[in-house]
This record gives structure tokens, C-alpha cells and sequence, in this order.
């Protein structure tokens, strides 16, 4: 069957499920554990929030992590399986929906029928979670209608001029790869390259004003291990 790129994400992670999830929970994945799980939370926990959104949470470490801190979280996630791996750990409300599904207003559907947990949230965060182009772009434009007045939106994703490797630095589709991920592994999905300026514009077009950008190195390269952007809704400047 031919899938294009952003249906293969979807399909990419719905087979890797369940690697994914041995990854995380067996700490397979050296950076996350040296530097990025810690950078996220850190982040999200500097602007104290009660409310969580975590969008594309996959098997749910980030929303367990943030409960302890006896945060409200509701992850959401494409794939059922993860979304099944998440509920079964508890420590959060779980749901599947996928960005396109968010971008087309199904989160307002579905708190207009009363079952979700808040219509609005403190935090949006996405780690590790953004890879399509246009399902990227509408998911983006629909976040400030899921924040609350001065919440904010925090985004972890590969660093650019460290993902961009050999290639020329400007936004496309790359060919996925599971390079040093266990052999369990299947079918890399093709990725959206951006550049930080592409980001940054991105950000801005979505009603989105930048707060902070945060570069966490990896302590063995010192080299970033990631970016973390930190933005608010553009509404609260408007007001
Ligand atoms: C690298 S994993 C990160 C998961 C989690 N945030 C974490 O930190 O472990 C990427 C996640 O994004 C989700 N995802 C990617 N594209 C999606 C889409 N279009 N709709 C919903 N979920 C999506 C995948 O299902 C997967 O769980």
C-alpha cells in the first residue's frame, strides 16, 4: 500500500509500539536518560503548573513523571497500543487521538460531550513528538485554543543543526532511520526537517510567541542533545 509521508508516522509507530515502550521503560535510550527526560521536566515544572496536556505521549513516562508532582495530566497519542500501555500504568487520563484529529477540533467535541478532563490546560507539551509537516503545522495552529489564559506550550525536539547531519540545513522530509534503537525495531518512518529559524517562524505563524529556548547538552559530547522551546498564546499580548 502506498502511504504518504505523514501516514507513514502514524503506521511507523502503531508496528514499534511495543519496542517503544521496552525502550523507554528498559532506559534503553542514552540521552533521554542522561539529559532530556530531566530537561522536559525540569521545564514544564518551572512554570508550575496544574494542568497538563501532553500531546503524542506516547507510553506515558512524561505524564508519571509530571503526576508525582501531583500534576493533572491527560496524555493523547495516536496509537492505541501505547495509549494502552499508558492507561495500564495509570498515573493520568489517557486517551487516543491523533493530531489531525486534534487540529480538526475534536478536543472541543469531545468536552462539549463532558468526558474530558478540562478544556484547557497550563501546559501543552510535546516531546519527541512533532515529525510531519502539515500535520505539524495544523496541530500548532490549534494549541492556543487549548490553553489557558497565560498557559504555555513547551516542545522538545531534535536539535536541527545536530539532526542535519551531511545534508544541506533546509526544511524537508528526511528518511527515517533505527539506527543504535534494538533490533525489534521496524520500518523508519520519513521525518520533517526543520531549521531553528523554520521552527521559530513556524511558532510565530501559529499565534505563538517564543518565551524561552533552551539548548541541553549532552554531557558526554557537549554538544545540544535537543531543543526545548517554551511559548505562550499571542491572545494574552492582544488583550
Ligand atoms: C518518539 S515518540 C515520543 C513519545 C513520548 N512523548 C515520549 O516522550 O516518550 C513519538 C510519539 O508521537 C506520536 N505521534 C506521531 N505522530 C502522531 C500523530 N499524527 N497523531 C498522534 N500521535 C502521533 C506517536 O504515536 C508516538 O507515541
Amino acid at each position: 500500500m502506498n502511504f504518504s509521508n505523514e501516514e507513514q508516522i502514524l503506521h511507523s509507530w502503531q508496528q514499534n509500539a511495543i519496542p517503544w515502550t521496552v525502550a523507554v521503560r528498559e532506559q534503553q535510550i542514552e540521552s533521554r536518560q542522561l539529559v532530556t527526560n530531566q530537561a522536559i521536566v525540569e521545564t514544564v515544572m518551572s512554570y508550575s503548573p496544574q494542568t497538563v496536556l501532553d500531546i503524542g505521549c506516547g507510553e506515558g513516562w512524561l505524564a508519571r513523571a509530571l503526576h508525582a508532582h501531583n500534576i493533572t495530566v491527560h496524555g493523547v497519542d495516536g496509537i492505541p497500543a501505547l495509549v494502552n500501555q499508558a492507561r495500564a500504568r495509570g498515573d493520568g487520563r489517557f486517551d487516543v487521538m491523533s493530531y489531525e484529529e486534534i487540529s480538526a477540533g475534536k478536543w472541543q467535541d469531545t468536552c462539549l460531550q463532558d468526558t474530558c478532563l478540562q478544556n484547557t490546560f497550563d501546559v501543552v507539551v510535546c516531546n519527541f513528538s512533532l515529525f510531519g509537516n502539515e500535520s505539524v503545522a495544523a496541530l500548532l495552529q490549534q494549541v492556543p485554543t487549548l490553553l489557558s489564559p497565560g498557559g504555555h506550550l513547551m516542545i522538545q525536539t531534535l536539535h536541527p543543526l545536530m539532526a542535519c547531519g551531511d545534508q544541506p540545513y533546509k526544511d524537508g522530509w528526511r528518511a527515517g532511520s533505527w539506527a543504535s534503537f534494538s533490533q525489534d525495531f521496524v520500518d523508519p518512518a520519513p521525518w520533517y526537517f526543520r531549521t531553528m529559524a523554520s521552527w521559530i517562524g513556524l511558532l510565530s505563524k501559529s499565534g505563538l510567541v517564543l518565551q524561552a529556548l533552551i539548548e541541553p547538552l549532552h554531557p558526554k559530547t557537549g554538544k545540544p542533545a535537543s531543543v526545548i522551546f517554551a511559548c505562550q498564546s499571542n491572545r494574552i499580548f492582544h488583550q
